[in-house]
């Protein structure tokens, strides 16, 4: 029996935002994280893998840290523009994959550029797990710590059952027409999507979430990156 290979993949790295929560000197993908940026990091795991057939990174267009990345000149990578929400330029990279020749059924997976340590094989678990999928789904860790619904008051409400609860992360993964035309739809009609699943959902189907790691962790706080960086440290002089 031959093994079963994981299918031909885009890349669309939405990294046109601001980030605001981590307070910096600059946008939180273009910070370091040993020696390189964090987008740097991001990219490498894609660029490895033997099935990609390209990458799209959506950047803002008066972002004067990505023309001075060593990758801003990669044949491999193709740049879009980056919109004023994260769903816009999500967009932005799927119409360049239009332009560049990519089907409306091939597999795209969108991914994070604040998103730096994804494992090789929860993108390999991704890949294989949704193959043969009719909708496609993301990477999700299920809640761990006990939830509380709490009130305007600062007050707990509730306890919320945890059993059924799940942190989206990325890579997401669907058809490139499909998440088009919901990202579009949600879009028209001014509803707000935070992920690409969500805009899925909204279009009447159920994405799939595949179990991966829980360090798959968007840098989101300063201490996200102090986090990483430790970790980082910790693998290279071992
Ligand atoms: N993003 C984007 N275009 C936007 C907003 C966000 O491409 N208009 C990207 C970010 O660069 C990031 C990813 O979407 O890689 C996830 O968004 P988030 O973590 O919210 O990043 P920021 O919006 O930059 O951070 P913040 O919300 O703290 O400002
Ligand atoms: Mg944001």
């Amino acid at each position: 029996m031959t093994p079963r290979q994981p299918p031909l993949f885009w890349v669309v790295i939405p990294a046109a935002g601001v980030g605001s929560r981590m307070r910096a000197d600059r946008p939180k993908q273009y910070l370091q994280l040993g020696e390189r940026s964090i987008i740097e990091h991001t990219l490498d795991c894609f660029l490895d893998h033997p099935a990609l057939a390209g990458v799209v990174v959506c950047i803002a267009p008066d972002d004067p840290y990505w023309p001075r990345l060593p990758c801003a000149s990669n044949v491999r990578i193709h740049r879009a523009a980056g919109g004023r929400e994260r769903s816009d330029s999500v967009l932005n990279g799927l119409q360049c994959l239009h332009e560049l020749g990519a089907d409306a059924c091939d597999w795209v997976l969108v991914h994070d550029a604040a998103r730096p340590n994804l494992a090789r094989e929860d993108l390999d678990k991704l890949l294989l797990e949704l193959a043969g999928d009719s909708v496609g789904g993301l990477l999700a860790v299920p809640a761990r710590d006990t939830l509380k619904r709490v009130g305007a008051d600062g007050r707990v409400l509730e306890t919320v059952d945890r059993s059924v609860v799940w942190q989206a992360f990325t890579p997401q993964m669907f058809r490139l027409g499909m998440l088009r035309e919901a990202l579009e739809a949600a879009l028209e009609t001014g509803v707000q999507v935070t992920d690409e699943a969500s805009a899925m959902e909204w279009a009447g189907q159920s994405p799939r979430v595949v179990e991966g790691r829980a360090d798959n962790l968007k840098v989101t706080r300063p201490e996200d990156l102090e986090w990483l960086a430790q970790r980082w440290h910790a693998d290279r002089t071992q």
